[in-house]
Order: C-alpha cells, then structure tokens, then sequence
C-alpha cells in the first residue's frame, strides 16, 4: 500500500477541492494517504475542535447499538479505534474494528493494548481491510456501527450493501456522521467553524500537508443528507430507519435493522 512518505503531494489540493471530492476517480486511495499522514494527531485534534464533544457522539452510537454479551460487533472505519473501544466496554461477545488505513490502525493498536484487560473482554481486535470488501462471512455480525466514516468511502451505497450482507436478521446498523444543523443561525455558526476556523487551527495543529483539514468540510457540504443515506440504507434492505440528530443536529445518528427472516443478501 502506498503511504504518505511514499508520496509527498497532498492528497487534496485547493484545486481539487473546488469540485466534488467524492467524484473524485482516486478518492479512496487519497483519503487513505490522508488519514495515514494525519493518524498521529487525530484525536487531539477531534477533542479540540469538536470541543470535547466526539466522544460523547460516540457514547450515543453505543447507546443506540443497544450493545449485549450476545452481540458479535463489527466497526467499520475504526480509524485510532475510539468507538470500538467504547463498545467494547459493553462486553459484547466478539467486537472487531476494521479500517484500511494502516496509520490509524497503528494508534487504536496501541490504544487497545494501553487499556486494562480485566476492563475489556473481549479484547478488541483490529484488523485492516475495505468497507466495501468486507473479508467477513454472511450474517456473521449482530451490530455493525460506521462513524465519520461512511462519508470518506469511495462508494457509500456499496459499502452499506456489504454491512447488510455481513449483518444477520435482526442486526442493526449504526451510522454516525456530520450533517447539516436545521437552524439556520446554528448552521451558520457552524458553517463559520468549519470552513474558516477549523481548517486553519486543525491544520497548524497537526502539521498538515495532505489538505485533509481543508477536504473535511468540503466533504461535509457536497455528501448525502441525513434523510438520503437512510434511504440509501432502505434500497440495500434496512427496516426501521431511524434519525437521532447530536448537538443541535451537527451530527445525526442513523439506524436501521437487517429484518428478522431475511436470509443472506
Ligand atoms: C474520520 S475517520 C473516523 C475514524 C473513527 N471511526 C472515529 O470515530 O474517529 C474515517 C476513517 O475511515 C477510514 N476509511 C475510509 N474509507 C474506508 C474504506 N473503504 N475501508 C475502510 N476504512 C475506510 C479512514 O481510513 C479513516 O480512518
């Protein structure tokens, strides 16, 4: 896999982010060198500039899960690992973390063996590999949970077709993602934030140089809604949709259940 020091121009240029990053022929392999270069720095730089709010984001993923000692847990895009771990406090069964960029993996490694094992059994496992590949039998996961993550897919609808081949009848699908805050005063707040403030301080931060601070609210403006990836969710066979928006909706909570009876997709 090539990785950041094997190619030193950024990964998202002012030019191309005048478009639509998520047209992009090479998203995937740019959002992997992206998230390789910036691994290091990335949680401080979630906890400063969600202003200590993404792990509470997160802890509401968990709720919604609904997380028991039965459930055999999948979470995809796992990144530096924070929501696996999370749901790995609830003792499920088995809780695996999947993400392709092996940067990231690195940390939640790291993580992962920093934390008490008498705190987490089972231990978590991390291991690389594609959203929209999963190296997972049919129906062998009971929760399948995606955060910031979907959007960053090269094809989204693809990979939720994946998590619903992996889920088994009765699963449920968590997905947590930035979204479009209703009122327009919050919305222009957060507009502010994130395109003029952000980038800047998020940039500095970190050292960044693969433009990955300048392709997040980008990537945020031109993705699907809310209401659109349930949708997206209800074509690849999800039941039961539902919305939970976070923080004055600037993340929404999506869920849907794989229905009971439906065999492998
Ligand atoms: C914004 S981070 C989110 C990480 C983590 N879920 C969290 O809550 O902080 C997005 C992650 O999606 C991963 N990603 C993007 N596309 C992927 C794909 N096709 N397969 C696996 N991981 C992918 C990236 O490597 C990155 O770690």
């Amino acid at each position: 896999m090539t990785t950041d020091k094997d190619n030193p121009a950024p990964a998202w240029s002012n030019e191309d982010l005048r478009g639509n990053p998520h047209q992009a022929q090479d998203k995937a392999g740019r959002v992997r060198r992206m998230f390789d270069s910036i691994a290091g720095r990335y949680d401080l730089n979630n906890r400063l500039h969600s202003f200590g709010r993404d792990q509470s984001w997160r802890r509401s993923a968990v709720a919604m899960a609904e997380v028991g000692p039965m459930d055999r847990v999948l979470d995809v895009a796992c990144g530096t690992g924070d929501l696996t771990l999370a749901l790995a406090r609830k003792k499920p069964a088995s809780i695996l973390g999947v993400d392709f960029s092996s940067e990231m993996l690195a940390v939640a490694h790291r993580k992962g063996a920093s934390v008490k094992l008498a705190d987490l059994t089972p231990t978590p496992e991390f291991k690389q590999g594609d959203a929209m590949n999963l190296e997972l039998d049919d129906a062998s996961c009971t929760v399948v949970t995606i955060a910031f993550g979907i959007r960053n897919v090269l094809d989204p609808a693809r990979a939720i077709a994946e998590f619903h081949r992996v889920l088994a009848p009765g699963g449920r699908l968590v997905i947590l993602e930035f979204s479009q805050p209703s009122n327009r005063l919050v919305r222009f707040g957060s507009d502010l934030y994130n395109k003029r403030i952000m980038p800047l301080t998020a940039t500095l931060l970190s050292g960044d140089r693969s433009g990955a601070y300048r392709y997040l609210p980008r990537s945020m403006e031109t993705f699907a809604s809310a209401e659109e990836l349930a949708c997206v969710m209800t074509d690849c066979g999800f039941q039961d949709t539902r919305h939970q928006p976070l923080t004055f909706g600037v993340c929404t909570l999506t869920c849907g259940i794989k229905p009971a009876g439906h065999g492998p997709s």
